[in-house]
């Protein structure tokens, strides 16, 4: 395979090299192409635009492949932890015994937020979007920790990690603890990660909530299930503002705003409530299929496509799986999961699904299981952040640690008005 491609423009050639990646993924880099030609490339949503070169996330769209460090998804299907997830991410490697204890210490350590970030709660209006929060306070937290914005060793990097960690899940349960007129709840240093954010979200005072095991389980797998997928719209954000030098706490603030919007992290939240509306018989499944394939309507199929998926999402399989044993444990069901499979087999024999390639991506089932665990639907992309933080940590870092990094400054066609004149107010038509 040739390492060089040419590109010829106006009757001249320009050398590209190729760099091929260690899953033979091929890309031209143009990094000198503006400087020899002239010539920028054009690629709006960056649909075929590498960005850099990581290490951390594998993903084959076309054959539904996801491997965290090259290690399949699966393989955490068995036995998930969020926190050695979080660990393999951000350094590299699965953590040994006394990589993980310490770890865990450290979140254990840090799960308080200081006494006086409590008052920012009071200052938001109880109905307000979680996600604002969220984003608020994670930048808020770097007033707190202003020693850890230059992390320069690996030991002040997990110390950071830790903290943001820990942090963000005790910020998370408090918002919806604040939205309910509810008193705080205490992280108890005696609870592995997850129990203990399901212990501030849904404990009362003197009476302790004690999730079921296959509650932990599925809670644990779905923040797995979300830890990272490359370059995505708040990764690519979080890179975009570290790239500044902005401090992790400030670019991770970033990734929450970017994660909210409807079409990434907040789609949790639409698919259900495109199930209730379903439910409800405001619209029947067929009905809302052919919204959705009606190019004059808005209306989209939400948790279906995927910008990388062409195949299925392995996600959203797992995700399935989880739910139909999470309700069989409990003994309980959901009429929207019904509704949902109901959905997904008439998209899936669509003419219009077919052809685009549209499969259930990672949202389509999350928010049924999360709703089987009691968590409000406001609270399903706070969650996905929960889950995402691992990955926008080990981006920041990796772009950070890159000698060459540099600030990201993406370029543009122009096509605005050509030389104007100002012309005085009372000239104005
Ligand atoms: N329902 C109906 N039509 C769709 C859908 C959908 N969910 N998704 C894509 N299409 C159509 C789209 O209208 C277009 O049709 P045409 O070629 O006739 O113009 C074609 O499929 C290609 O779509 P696109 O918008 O160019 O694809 P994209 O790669 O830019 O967008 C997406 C990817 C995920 C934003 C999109 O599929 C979508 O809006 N899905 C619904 C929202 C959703 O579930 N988002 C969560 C994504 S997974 C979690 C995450 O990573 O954040």
């Amino acid at each position: 395979m040739s390492d060089s491609a040419t590109l010829t423009v106006d009757g001249k050639n320009y050398d590209l090299p190729i760099v091929t990646g260690s899953e033979n993924e091929r890309a031209l880099d143009i990094g000198k192409l503006r400087s020899q030609s002239g010539l920028i490339t054009l690629d709006p949503g960056y649909g075929n635009t590498g960005s850099c070169q990581s290490d951390i996330t594998f993903i084959d769209g076309d054959k539904g492949i996801l491997r965290y460090r090259g290690i399949p998804l699966e393989a955490f299907a068995d036995h998930p932890n969020f926190v050695e997830v979080a660990w393999l991410l951000i350094f590299g490697h699965l953590p040994n015994r006394t990589e993980y204890e310490f770890f865990s210490r450290e979140l254990t350590e840090n799960a308080n937020i200081d006494e006086d970030m409590k008052h920012h709660f009071a200052g938001f209006p109880r109905s307000a979007p979680p996600m604002a929060i969220l984003s608020a306070m994670i930048s808020t937290l770097s007033c707190f920790h202003p020693q850890l914005f230059d992390l320069e060793t690996d030991d002040q990097l997990e110390k950071a990690a830790a903290r943001l960690i820990s942090k963000i899940r005790t910020l998370a349960a408090y918002t919806y603890r604040r939205s309910r007129g509810l008193p705080y709840i205490y992280p108890d240093p005696k609870l592995p990660y997850v129990s203990n954010f399901l212990h501030m979200m849904f404990s009362e005072v003197y009476s302790p909530y004690v999730p079921e095991p296959e509650v932990r389980a599925a809670l644990n797998l779905v923040l797995i299930l979300h830890a990272d997928h490359e370059q995505n719209c708040s990764t690519s954000t979080v890179r975009m503002v570290g790239s500044s030098r902005a401090n992790l706490f400030a670019s991770c603030a970033a990734g929450v705003s970017a994660l909210w919007g409807p079409l990434h992290g907040g789609a949790n939240v639409k698919v259900i409530e495109m199930l209730e509306s379903i439910h409800k018989g405001k619209m029947s499944a067929q009905e809302y299929i052919n919204a959705a394939k009606d190019k004059s309507s808005d209306v989209r199929l939400m948790g279906f496509g995927h910008r990388i998926y062409k195949n299925f999402d392995p996600r959203a399989t797992m995700l399935r799986d989880v739910s139909e044993k999470l309700f069989a444990k409990l003994g309980t069901s959901d009429p929207l999961l019904e509704i949902a499979q109901n959905l997904a087999d008439i998209a899936l024999k669509d003419e219009y699904f077919l052809e685009r390639k549209l499969y259930p991506n990672v949202d389509f089932y999350s928010g049924i299981i999360l709703r089987a665990i009691g968590i409000p639907a406001n609270m399903f992309t706070v969650l996905f952040a929960i889950g995402r933080l691992p990955g926008w940590i080990a981006h920041w870092h990796e772009q950070n640690s890159d000698p060459n990094m540099r600030i990201a400054r993406p370029r543009q066609v122009y096509t605005g008005n050509g030389l104007s004149h100002y012309v005085p107010m009372e000239d104005r038509m």
